[in-house]
């Protein structure tokens, strides 16, 4: 425990508090019996339903008389099971009065996904916080050499942070849609919760075409260099050497972590959009075909917040790799120049490869201090 300094401990001290605090303030608010109860919640209006001798049938009505030969509790159940009426305005969806599914896909997305999003969420930061206090930050064990090679160019940084600038606001907007009712609103109350959601929610739209662009330049960029190759199966066998100080598995220019993290946020990112068009656009394409329009909504946004929980929790971890928790990792992002010595431990295939292909030039030194 020696080892341990002072300022790890409190970070997981921190981390774990913030997790019980996170959980229990959850926990009441799901038990809420207006969530929890979401099955029993569509009732027939107040006024519909028989109240008593004086509001009952008179003048020789039977009950249900308004809906032909139907009691009551006969046309109610008969709402309720999704029974479609015929309008004439445009908007055919208006003659289904109550869709049934509507009750259950919300007890759903405010039920377990609120709940399995939120334990994601604090269980990664609390693994972090462990992994931190355990392995600490990733030091360069050859020490930096003050050489740099360029790992990444100007457009592909710009492609990463139009990504990620726009991830991130999209998941703080996408957040407060989910969370912002349980933790924001009793704090900023409802005309300021209302004014931060409205605004989030105009972001969220916007910003998405962003996202969708940022999206499509790593994966233009990128694609070729994140096929399965011969050097990943050892990586992984060996935990990418994050676990112990001094294994560095070799690898090209991305490694099979970052792989999996590529085809994760393509394959999720295209999961979003096609999603997130679906809602912004609602009720223009018959996707899924064969379900009901409404259906086709909940369907969207049901899978919209799986995708984004599950992204938002692994891109938590990627951001810590790639600031606290290796050193010098940053740089790649940041200036597009690494030191020699981290290329060679980190990916030293591509290392080797990029001296090569640099030929008789000299790498960039940068001038001791
Ligand atoms: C503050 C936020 C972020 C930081 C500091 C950051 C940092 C980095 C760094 C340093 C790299 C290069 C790693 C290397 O040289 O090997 C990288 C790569 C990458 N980043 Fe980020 N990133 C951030 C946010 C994001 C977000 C939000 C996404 C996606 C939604 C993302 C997706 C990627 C992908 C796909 C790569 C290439 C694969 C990989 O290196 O893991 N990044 N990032």
């Amino acid at each position: 425990m020696t080892a341990i300094s002072r300022s790890k401990k409190w970070v997981v001290q921190l981390a774990v508090l913030a997790l019980i605090a996170l959980g229990t303030t959850f926990a009441l608010e799901i038990a809420d019996p207006q969530t929890a109860d979401a099955q029993s919640s569509v009732r027939p209006p107040a006024g519909a339903v028989n109240q008593g001798a004086d509001s009952g049938p008179q003048g020789g009505e039977v009950p249900g008389a308004s809906s032909g030969n139907l009691s009551d509790s006969e046309m109610w159940r008969a709402v309720r099971k999704g029974i479609r009426g015929t309008v004439s305005i445009p908007d055919k969806n208006a003659g289904l009065m109550v869709q049934s599914e509507g009750d259950a896909w919300r007890a759903t997305k405010n039920g377990p996904i609120a709940t399995w999003g939120v334990l994601g969420l604090a269980g990664m930061v609390v693994l972090l916080a462990i992994f931190y206090l355990i392995r600490g930050k990733i030091r360069v064990d050859h020490g930096m050499s003050g050489r740099t090679i360029t790992r990444f160019a100007d457009m592909e940084r710009m492609g990463h942070w139009l990504l990620a600038v726009s991830f991130i606001i999209l998941a703080i907007t996408g957040l407060n849609i989910t969370y912002g009712k349980y933790f924001l609103l009793p704090l900023l109350g409802k005309s300021g919760f209302a004014t931060i959601a409205a605004g989030g929610k105009w972001l969220h739209n916007y910003v998405a075409f962003a996202f969708m662009a940022g999206l499509v330049m790593i994966l233009v960029m990128w694609i070729k260099e994140n096929f399965p190759n011969k050097y990943d199966l050892e990586w992984l066998a060996k935990g990418g050497g994050m676990f112990v100080k001094g294994v560095h598995p070799p690898s090209k220019k991305f490694n099979a972590g970052q792989k999996i993290l590529f085809w994760l946020v393509i394959w999720g990112g295209l999961g979003l959009s096609l999603t997130g068009i679906a809602l912004l656009f609602p009720f223009q394409f018959d996707f899924p075909a064969g379900m009901e329009p409404i259906q086709q909504m909940q369907f969207a946004t049901t899978w919209h917040a799986i995708i984004s929980l599950v992204m938002v929790v692994v891109v938590i971890a990627h951001i810590y790799i790639g600031t606290v928790g290796m050193e010098g990792a940053y740089d790649a992002m940041g200036t597009g120049e690494v030191d020699e010595n981290w290329a060679k431990e980190h990916h030293s295939v591509w290392a080797k490869e990029a001296s090569k292909s640099r030929g008789g030039r000299k790498s960039k030194a940068v001038p001791a201090e």
